[in-house]
């Protein structure tokens, strides 16, 4: 069997006194969505800094498609196809959808922000930015600024800010958050689009998306892995239903 394309061992880090992180370890296989649910606080956010090269961890590793990367920084782990979304917007509000793209592009390139103008204006920019704002459903919105779109409009074009680099895995931190029932079923629809041509990590807080979504699932509680599997599995799980679905749940269920 080949290695999976990400693979975690005894990852851990703390805060001060806090347990971010504790011995995470994670398998996960090419073309796989992996949700990663928990309380808040649990260290999902962590956990997507420690992938994405943001925060260094204390002890563990990290292996992506055959390399170890625990050492790599944030641009060279996006070289090598890593990319995330962030739970709140990370967008430059002035720019239009398509400028925010073409200039993910170019800092993927490895070009300086410096050669903005250039940004806006090249065609090899541009047109694999638009491609990801068609791919995502936000074509028509192209010329629209930031500032003018909905919120949803705002999460879906931070994905599209993701993809425009071509990543091989994908980290999501709450792509749903904030959200309208309406846009959260446009956003799902979406990933639902993109699951099984691209790995993604998936961090979300509701659980019918989870199941709607996920291929598997790990739960985190206070910075550890309590359990990881199919989604059966996980539902089926004491540990989950009393830490984390509700023990109401697990004495009636
Ligand atoms: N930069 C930091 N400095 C100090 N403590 C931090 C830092 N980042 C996270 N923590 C703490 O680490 C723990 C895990 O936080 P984290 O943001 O990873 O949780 P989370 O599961 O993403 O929560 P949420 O569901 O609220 O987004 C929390 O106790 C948090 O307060
Ligand atoms: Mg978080």
């Amino acid at each position: 069997m080949s290695e999976p394309l990400l693979q975690v061992a005894g990852l851990t880090k703390r805060f001060g006194g806090v347990i971010a992180a504790e011995a995470i370890a994670l398998a996960i296989p090419a073309g796989e969505c992996h949700a990663v649910i928990g309380p808040n606080g649990a260290g999902k956010t962590t956990l997507v800094g420690l992938l994405a090269g943001e925060i260094a961890p204390e002890r563990g590793s990290i292996r992506f498609d055959g390399r170890d990367i625990t050492a790599l920084a944030v641009p060279g782990r996006s070289q090598l196809g890593l990319a995330r979304s962030f739970q709140i917007t990370s967008l430059f509000a002035d720019f239009t959808a398509l400028d925010n793209v073409a200039l993910a592009v170019q800092a993927h390139d490895g070009h300086s922000f410096r050669f903005l103008t250039d940004a806006r204006r090249d065609a090899a920019l541009r047109e694999p930015a638009r491609a990801a704002l068609e791919a995502i459903g936000l074509g028509s919105r192209a010329d629209a600024r930031v500032d003018k779109l909905s919120h949803g409009e705002q999460r879906q074009l931070e994905i599209a800010v993701a993809l425009a680099t071509k990543p091989r895995l994908l980290l999501l931190d709450e792509p749903m958050a904030g959200l309208g029932s309406d846009e959260s079923a446009r956003m799902v629809a979406m990933l639902r689009r993109l699951k099984g041509s691209l790995t993604m990590v998936l961090i979300e807080h509701d659980m019918a998306t989870v199941f709607a979504l996920a291929d598997r699932i790990t739960v985190l509680v206070y910075g550890r892995v309590i359990a990881s599997g199919d989604p059966a599995a996980v539902r089926a799980d004491a540990a989950v239903r009393e830490a984390y679905l509700g023990e109401q749940d697990a004495r009636h269920g």
